[in-house]
């Protein structure tokens, strides 16, 4: 088995609701239907790492209530040990999905956010043999997370979604690989071309593999001097939460298991172009069979 990549991430409960459209200031709206599932960047990233064959042990927290939660992890295949069981609510999300498959998330961060610096640290040291350590920006502790692992020498690769201010005073020029989506490397960088996003990115992090979906327009990868493409499938997008995150687990497991850049990046590409056709996070995540049988 490949070495395990290590991912400090949340756990989410999932609440979606269809609507016709988002819910405008001051209106009120019914939604169509109601779905509770599991979510969480950090757990739907775990559960993308193992559909694609990697070896994945997720570090995070949900209330003791949601035993579930955790089982439902460890029958997808990710490393549950060092989930621990807490007094504080899990974290939820409120998802409005609207008739064109775009969503808006309202988060409540919960436990995802007391994980406690010890847990941290020793996770880290007990795993310095880790292929790396995958971060998203869901849960407390970022910093640390990759202070500790910097120390220890273990690679960090930071998906830093949702986008907030204080990453940008991360020591991002020491990340392994940096994953964003459009609208995060344009408030990375300030810059709104691509190509503006990229120049920049580059000359900043010139060490870092950087990753940069596109949504519809597939994804680019900017390493060492090179830059790789990659097209989207066509698809009729019914729901695209947890693409991101299919594209992020796949495409780091496909890095860790030996594939280059460019065939990890269009598995990758391929896998989140599925998630898209598909209702709900981690029930819209595609199998590796699943990927082969949509080339045939
Ligand atoms: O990326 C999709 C995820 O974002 C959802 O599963 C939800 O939990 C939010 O964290
Ligand atoms: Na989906």
């Amino acid at each position: 088995m490949s070495r395990p990549i290590i991912n400090i991430g949340s756990i989410n409960i999932d609440y979606v609701y269809r609507v016709p459209h988002f819910v405008q200031p001051g209106e009120t709206l019914a939604s169509q239907t109601l779905s509770k599932g599991l979510g969480g960047k950090g757990a739907n990233q775990s559960v993308a790492i193992a559909a694609a064959g990697g070896h994945v042990q997720h570090v995070g927290q949900v209330h003791q209530s949601d035993v579930w939660a955790v089982e439902q992890l460890t029958a997808a295949g990710v490393g549950t040990d060092a989930i621990q069981l807490s007094s504080e609510a899990s974290g939820h999300a409120i998802i409005q999905v609207d008739d064109a498959g775009e969503n808006a998330i309202v988060l409540h961060g919960g436990a995802n956010q007391t994980l406690k610096p010890d847990t941290v640290s020793s996770v880290l040291t007990q795993h310095s043999e880790a292929a790396c350590l995958l971060l998203q920006n869901e849960c407390n502790l970022l910093a640390d997370s990759f202070a500790i692992a910097h120390e220890l020498g273990v690679a960090v690769v930071l998906n830093p979604a949702p986008m907030t201010q204080d990453i940008i005073d991360l020591p991002l020029h020491l990340l392994d690989t940096l994953i964003v989506n459009q609208g995060e490397a344009q408030g990375l960088t300030g810059e709104i071309a691509i190509d503006d996003v990229v120049r920049t990115l580059r000359d900043r992090l010139p060490n870092t593999r950087l990753v940069i979906t596109l949504g519809a327009q597939g994804a680019l990868l900017a390493h060492s001097g090179k830059i790789l493409e990659c097209a989207a499938e066509h698809v009729t997008a019914v729901d695209t939460t947890g693409a991101g995150d299919t594209f992020v687990g796949y495409f780091l497991a496909g890095v860790v298991a030996g594939l280059s850049d460019q065939d990890s990046l269009a598995r990758a590409c391929l896998a989140s172009a599925i998630a898209v056709t598909r209702s709900g996070a981690i029930s819209s995540i595609p199998t590796l069979d699943e990927l082969s049988r949509y080339k045939n």
